[in-house]
């Protein structure tokens, strides 16, 4: 499924050449998840607080809620970007919740956060107090019922916030088209396999959250698509981000592929192999991320 996007705002971010910055996607906790995510964040830390640059805030929120928080990327982004917020970080993973914590000492904001644990799709949601603005990045495709998720969030939020959905249509690009040199396309047709898939698993992720919102009474008032295009990146950390994510691909999608395509993939991935994605200096990191603001009236 792809993301149609019809943006309001329309954002292209070219970062040329430097040290940290990428995509990445996600989904149910699974080994290397939390170090994605890590990554996800030091990669797109620029993005991250542009969409929250973007939001389209009556006054500065007190209270805000990070839904699917992960290891922390938007719960950080806020707090640097409303110093007078603290935030509630819900996840289902303990994992998570503890390494955000742990990052919350080392960057001395402990006493702005509270964690909670929590599966979302559980009938009973935790009580989230009354936030005024609700962020949700790349997990509300992870709900078995989005619908009710977002009443809840609905519900929870003060009369006039503002909930902040951020979601992505599919995985990020890192090589180019004719990579490897033995299997050019490799990169396409494992992300055509990841779609199919993700086609029964996860319905969600890519579908326009703008009338879902809507239904949930919501009045959306913007939605701005960020083009992320990191080229010609030398960066250590794209090429960890890049194994990580084929990785994850990979452990879904193995019986999908041909077994030349799978020999090539686990090459690339293969740190000590001569074709390893990490020796590579050609890579890129190309995704899209879209955020939409929908406030309670
Ligand atoms: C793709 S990650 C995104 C993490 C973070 N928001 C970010 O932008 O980096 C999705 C997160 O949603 C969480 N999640 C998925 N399903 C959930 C559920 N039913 N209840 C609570 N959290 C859930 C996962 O544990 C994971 O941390």
């Amino acid at each position: 499924m792809r993301l149609s996007v019809k943006s309001m705002n329309h954002a292209h971010t070219h970062t040329p050449h430097h040290g940290a910055s990428h995509g990445h996607h996600h989904e149910h906790a699974m080994d290397g998840q939390a170090e994605i995510l890590d990554l996800d964040a030091e990669v797109l830390a620029e993005h991250i607080s542009s969409m929250a640059a973007w939001l389209p805030l009556q006054t500065a929120p007190h209270h805000i809620v990070d839904l699917g928080c992960g290891t922390g990327a938007g719960t950080f982004a806020l707090l640097d970007r409303f110093p007078d917020a603290h935030v509630t970080a819900v996840d289902a993973s303990a994992e998570h919740l503890q390494r955000l914590r742990t990052k919350a000492c080392t960057r001395g904001v402990e006493e702005r956060v509270r964690t909670v644990q929590a599966d979302l799709d559980d009938d009973a949601w935790p009580d989230l107090g009354s936030p005024d603005l609700v962020w949700a990045s790349a997990s509300m495709h992870h709900m078995a019922h989005p619908d009710r998720a977002l009443r809840n969030v609905h519900d929870a939020l003060v009369p006039g916030g503002l909930f902040a959905v951020v979601e992505l249509a599919g995985h990020p690009r890192f090589l180019p088209e004719n990579a490897p040199e033995d299997r050019p396309g490799l990169e396409e047709r494992v992300h055509a396999a990841a779609d199919r898939r993700q086609v029964e698993h996860m319905p969600h992720r890519g579908a326009d959250w703008g009338p879902m919102l809507t239904a949930a009474g919501f009045t959306v008032e913007g939605e701005r698509a960020i083009a992320v295009n990191l080229e010609g990146s030398r960066s250590e950390a794209i090429g960890r981000y890049a194994t990580g994510v084929l990785q994850r691909i990979r452990s879904v999608i193995a019986d999908r592929l041909s077994p030349e395509d799978l020999t090539a993939l686990d090459q690339l991935l293969d740190a000590s192999s001569p074709h390893s994605i990490l020796r590579r200096d050609d890579l890129t990191v190309l995704t899209e991320r879209t955020v939409w603001a929908a406030r309670r009236i």
